[in-house]
This record gives structure tokens, C-alpha cells and sequence, in this order.
């Protein structure tokens, strides 16, 4: 079995699939690891450390050829659209795979007679997290949310008692503790904030508490959702939600904004009029910013200033840190891959809710029904 590791084409995206350390739990397993020349290039990892550690590299010019023989194929982001066409009948495809909007691909696939797997769709079961790309990259992503809200801010995120006088720790609030919500939390204390939280779900207070961050109660219905995910609000609980937390913000020195709900547009928490009710100097980071945003007046991959106030848009964050965000999604790959080879050959057990959960297209035929329902509609 023959597992090769594209590089990435989309602009922005640092990480590759495999790292140098991991390609030896797949070769004891009988699989032979192909890399794309240069795809470690922006996580720092060479040709050479892949070789190293028992890969083979393929130059660029003979990556189409390869494609047509390989049993998987993985990447982080979806597999282009020329590249999927080529794969052969049977082969894996596993990546971000996004079934609602990545339909050429999905389409492509099929054509193919193909597998394509997605770490969006992993089912959030115990037996998972090792497989779980989703919480991994959100652990990049919600550590990296506080250093850029310390890195931008005017004043010290620590208390210092000083000989001059005492500087009082900055103020951090963090709305949404899902898993890079709790890390941003751990992340901002360890770096001396004073940091409080909020989110939907009531199982998130204890796991706030645990981090050392300070839940704040809202007068308002919890609002948990199937697989442990939030629901969505009405616009009523919104407004009064966003209402609630107006003190909160314009009481912290940062907001940093991770409210996600699955398949859809992240929920406007905080409007142009709650940010402009901050000090100058403060800092919002909105992690949300590419799925249409938790605050009104984010950019994407900018920073807006408002009166002095930086907010600050998320883009790409993961892979500002791309070794370790690489890495661990290379852990990941391996976890979700490694139970379906035996003697060196790759059969995925449908029966499996892991691999029933996350297949969405599986030997050429569509099997997810947000992309049934895309390719239909497309
Ligand atoms: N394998 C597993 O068992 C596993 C793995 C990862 C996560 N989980 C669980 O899945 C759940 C979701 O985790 P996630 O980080 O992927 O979530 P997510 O990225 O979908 O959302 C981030 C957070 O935003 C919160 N949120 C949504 N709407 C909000 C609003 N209007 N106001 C405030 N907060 C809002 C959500 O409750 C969530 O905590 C958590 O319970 C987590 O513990 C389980």
C-alpha cells in the first residue's frame, strides 16, 4: 500500500499532511509514504528529512502518474479538482474535505470511482479525539488567539508589583469555550491575564473554571445541541445575549471570539457599536472571522483600527504555526488511517461509526447528504 502526500496549492496554507517523524508508524505498518518535492518547504521539514525517515520524494512532473497508482492520498485542504479526477478506482482521498462546498471535488471523486474522507465529519466520540483534526488545529488556533491579543496590546497581560507601583493584569474575556476557546483561556492565564468566559453550552462552565478562567452567567436558556456542539439562537436571544455581554466587552482589554456552530455561518456576538464601548488600546481577535465572523467589524487576514482599538481577523491561523500544527495533524492522519491496514492493505469497515461518520464519498458513490444534496443542486 502506497499512501502520497501532495503539497498544498492554496494560497495561505503552510501545512502538510505528513511530518518527517510520522512517516516511520506508517512504513512499520507496511505502507510506503510518497512526498511531493518541496511540500514540507513551509513547515520548515525538507526532501531530505523525508528521505531520512524512509519516504520517497516525487518530483512535481511525475505527481500525475503517481496519483493514477497511490491507494491514499492525504492532504490538509481538499484535493484539487484535476488531481481528484485522477485518482484510481478505490483510492483514499482524506483532507478537509468541506461536503456542502467542495462539490467539483465531491463530483470528481465519484467520476473516479473514489473514497474521499473528511476530518470535518469524525464522529466527537472518546474513542476519536486521536483522529479528531478539528480539535487539534483548533488547540493551534485558540493558543496562537492570545499571543496575537498579548503580542497587540499596548500594556502587560501580567500583574507586576514593581518599586515604581503595581500594574494591574489585563482583563481578557473569551466568548465560545469549545476546544480553542479553553486553550486560548489556559494560554491568556499563563501569561498572567485575568480571564473570564462565556458560551451556550453549560458544560462549558466547569471546563472554563478547570482552565483557571471565570464563567460569566448569563440570565439566559443554555443552549446544547446534538454531538455536544451549541445550537443556534433565535434573534431575539441574540440580541439580548449580545445586550448581556456590552458590559463584559467594554469592561475587558481584550475580546477574543471563537463561537462556531456546525455547517453554518458563525453568530454575530459582538457589533461595531459594542467594540467602540471599549478603552483605546484594547484588542479583539476574532478566530470566526473566515466563516462570516463573531464580530461585525472584522476582516479576515486584516486588522481594523477603531479609535485605537485593533481588531484583529483571523486567517489561516493554523498555519502560522505549521510545524506543530502539521505535526499534529500528521498524528491525526495516522490514528484515523492506521485501523483499516492490515498486512499492508487498506479495507475501511463501514460498519465502524468513525469511518461511516466521516466517509462522504466511498467507491464512487456519494454517501454524505449535505454533499448529495450540494452535487444535486450544483
Ligand atoms: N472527540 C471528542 O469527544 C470531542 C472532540 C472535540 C470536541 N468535543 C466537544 O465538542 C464540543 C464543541 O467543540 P468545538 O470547539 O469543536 O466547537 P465549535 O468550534 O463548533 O464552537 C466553539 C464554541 O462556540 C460555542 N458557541 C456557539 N454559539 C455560541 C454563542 N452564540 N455564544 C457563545 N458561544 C457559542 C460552542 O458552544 C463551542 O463551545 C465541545 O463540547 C467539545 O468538548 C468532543
Amino acid at each position: 500500500m502506497r499512501i502520497l502526500i501532495p503539497r498544498e496549492t492554496r494560497a495561505g496554507e503552510r501545512r502538510v499532511a505528513m511530518v518527517p517523524s510520522v512517516v516511520g508508524k506508517f512504513t512499520g505498518i507496511d505502507v510506503e509514504v510518497l512526498v511531493e518535492s518541496g511540500a514540507g518547504a513551509h513547515a520548515f521539514f525538507s526532501d531530505a528529512d523525508y528521505t531520512a525517515a524512509g519516504a520517497r520524494i516525487i518530483p512535481t512532473d511525475d505527481l500525475n502518474l503517481v496519483l493514477e497508482a497511490v491507494d491514499v492520498v492525504a492532504s490538509v485542504r481538499s484535493l484539487e479538482y484535476t488531481r481528484a479526477r485522477r485518482l484510481k478506482a478505490g483510492a483514499i482521498a482524506l483532507s478537509f474535505l468541506s461536503p456542502a462546498e467542495d462539490t467539483d471535488v465531491v463530483r470528481a471523486t465519484r467520476d473516479a470511482g473514489a473514497t474521499a474522507m473528511s476530518f470535518d465529519l469524525v464522529p466527537r466520540i472518546s474513542r476519536a479525539q486521536s483522529m479528531d483534526a478539528l480539535t487539534s488545529q483548533s488547540l493551534v488556533t485558540g493558543y496562537r488567539a492570545s499571543l496575537v491579543a498579548a503580542d497587540l496590546m499596548p500594556k502587560f497581560f501580567p500583574l507586576f508589583m514593581t518599586a515604581a507601583g503595581t500594574i494591574q493584569p489585563a482583563k481578557v474575556l473569551v466568548l465560545g469555550a469549545g476546544v480553542a476557546g479553553l486553550q486560548a483561556i489556559a494560554t491568556a492565564k499563563r501569561l498572567g491575564a485575568r480571564v473570564s468566559a462565556y458560551d451556550v453550552r453549560p458544560a462549558s462552565a466547569d471546563e472554563v473554571r478547570s482552565m483557571g478562567g471565570t464563567f460569566i452567567t448569563l440570565d439566559l436558556d443554555t443552549l446544547e445541541g446534538s454531538g455536544g456542539y451549541a445550537r443556534e439562537m433565535t434573534e431575539e436571544r441574540s440580541a439580548r445575549q449580545r445586550e448581556l455581554l456590552t458590559p463584559h466587552i467594554s469592561d475587558s482589554d481584550a475580546v477574543i471570539t471563537t463561537a462556531a456552530l456546525p455547517g453554518r455561518s458563525a453568530p454575530l456576538l459582538v457589533t461595531t457599536q459594542m467594540v467602540q464601548t471599549m478603552k483605546p488600546g484594547s484588542i479583539v481577535v476574532d478566530l470566526a472571522s473566515e466563516s462570516g465572523g463573531n464580530v461585525e467589524c472584522s476582516v479576515a487576514g486584516e486588522i481594523v483600527d477603531m479609535n485605537g482599538i485593533q481588531i484583529w481577523g483571523a486567517q489561516d491561523v493554523a498555519s502560522q504555526m505549521p510545524i506543530h500544527a502539521s505535526q499534529l495533524y500528521a498524528m491525526n492522519v495516522f490514528a484515523l488511517l492506521s485501523p483499516a491496514v492490515t498486512e499492508g492493505h487498506i479495507s475501511l469497515d463501514m460498519d465502524d461509526e468513525v469511518y461511516a461518520g466521516c466517509v462522504v464519498v466511498l467507491d464512487g458513490e456519494i454517501r454524505n447528504e449535505a454533499a448529495l444534496a450540494a452535487v444535486g443542486k450544483a
